[in-house]
């Protein structure tokens, strides 16, 4: 398609809108129920999106090529299962874009959500999706296709499901299909900011006393003997927790996956025990260390020489995760960003800008907090390129993804998307 309208539902900071208008679209409507995205929309396109869809009259929509949403995912009622579309969708923001979509009937649509949706519900919530799209006219790919921007090279592990729909009477949508085995080795480097380019550097920088809880944390993982590096979570708290009378007393009363963690902090306990007591000693001086940092979750892999600093790290609620160094984890909604070991600093607006693929052009709100939400919101710009060009028919995205280019005549289902092992 050379020129084409489409509107923007739920349009956070239009990361929809950023991939379409660089295809040639012109957006015409734009919604969010979110003042300050609504604000960073306007600033960037110069367009002021309505509020809640759901006092939309899609009279009030103009006509449109391509209709496009990021929505919220939210159950679907079991008891609406076999009520059909009305029923089953009643009450949900997604029946809020297949009301606009049966008015409208636009040529295309492109939905996104987060991964869960594949499998939430036991397969429901997927069904439902699938039928209405359906039953609204449109021919849509029978099954999620999830995708992430990891996959072709942009550093950050962000697994989505994409909906492409295309009207009935225009196209059939070819089954897609992505070989894991052709996962795009990653840099981070693609997407970092030189330190001596960020205004206000050291807001960004860890405090001393944070490099000092970090660099417990390396002495303990680079001083414990043990097989394999331990993929459970380590907690200071529990680590000699089996000779405390005081767990042993309550022992019965905790959760099993409790006790399970417990047993294996006070195996590696036991099998270091010279070397923790005396770590312990130290680390419990740093006034950090406590709750949820006096927690260590290793999710890197093996590696011979571990080293805190050349990985990525977050804070969670749930210790301090450490990620491979070669790309992100998936940006989120909340403040605390990834910390990034090499640079002993955080991610800066922004870095996460470039990690959902938006220009450097792009304004982002001056509170850096209000900020970071809104790029963990936003759609990666490089995939809805991707899944738009392949939804219009451009030869040489089907030609790289579609699954009969791929793999002849023989159809059969695509294996990468039929178990959806969350
Ligand atoms: C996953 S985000 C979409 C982000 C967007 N695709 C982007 O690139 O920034 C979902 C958005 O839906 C918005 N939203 C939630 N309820 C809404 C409603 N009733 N009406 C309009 N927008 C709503 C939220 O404010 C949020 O920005």
């Amino acid at each position: 398609m050379e020129q084409f309208k489409f509107i923007d539902l739920f349009c956070g900071i239009g990361g929809f809108h950023q991939a379409l208008a660089d295809l040639g679209g012109e957006c015409v409507y734009a919604c969010d129920i979110d003042t300050d995205c609504r604000k960073t929309y306007e600033r960037n396109y110069g367009i002021k999106p309505d509020a809640d869809i759901t006092k939309v009259d899609p009279k009030d929509i103009p006509e449109h090529d391509v209709l496009c949403g990021g929505f919220p995912c939210q159950a679907f009622s079991k008891a609406g299962k076999r009520l059909g579309f009305a029923d089953s969708t009643k009450g949900t923001l997604f029946f809020d874009i297949m009301r606009i979509a049966k008015y409208h009937n636009p040529k295309y649509m492109l939905l996104e959500n987060v991964r869960n949706l594949a499998s939430h519900d036991g397969g429901n919530t997927w069904r439902v999706i699938h039928e209405s799209i359906v039953e609204v006219g449109y021919n849509v790919i029978d099954k999620p296709v999830i995708f992430s921007p990891h996959y072709i090279g942009i550093p950050q592990h962000r697994e989505r499901v994409f909906i492409m729909c295309v009207r009935k009477d225009i196209a059939e949508l070819p089954p897609f299909y992505f070989n894991p085995d052709r996962v795009t080795e990653c840099s981070i480097d693609l997407i970092l900011q030189n330190d001596d380019e960020i205004d206000d550097l050291k807001k960004y920088q860890l405090k001393p006393e944070m490099i000092e809880w970090i660099d417990n944390w390396n002495e303990f993982i680079q001083g414990i003997k043990c097989d394999k590096l331990p993929g459970f979570p380590i907690w200071a708290d529990s680590l000699c927790a089996m000779e405390d009378n005081h767990m042993i007393r309550e022992w019965d009363t905790l959760p099993k996956w409790q006790q399970n963690f417990i047993k294996k902090n006070s195996e590696l306990w036991s099998q270091n025990k010279q070397f923790i007591e005396k770590w312990l000693e130290k680390a419990k001086k740093n006034p950090l260390f406590f709750g949820a940092k006096a927690k260590l979750e290793w999710q890197a892999g093996e590696t011979k020489n571990p080293n805190l600093w050349e990985h990525i790290m977050q804070i969670r609620p749930s210790g301090l995760r450490i990620k491979p160094g070669t790309y992100f984890p998936a940006l989120v909604a909340i403040t605390q960003t990834s910390i990034l070991g090499k640079r002993k600093r955080f991610l800066t607006p922004r870095e996460c800008a470039r990690l959902q693929s938006f220009p450097d052009t792009f304004i982002y709100d001056d509170k850096p907090a209000q900020a970071y939400k809104q790029f963990g919101n936003s759609i990666n710009v490089g995939l809805v390129k991707l899944f738009a060009q392949y939804m219009f028919g451009d030869n040489e995205t089907q030609n790289k993804y579609s699954y009969k280019v791929q793999f002849g005549n023989k159809y059969r289902s695509p294996s990468l998307f039929d178990k959806f092992d969350d």
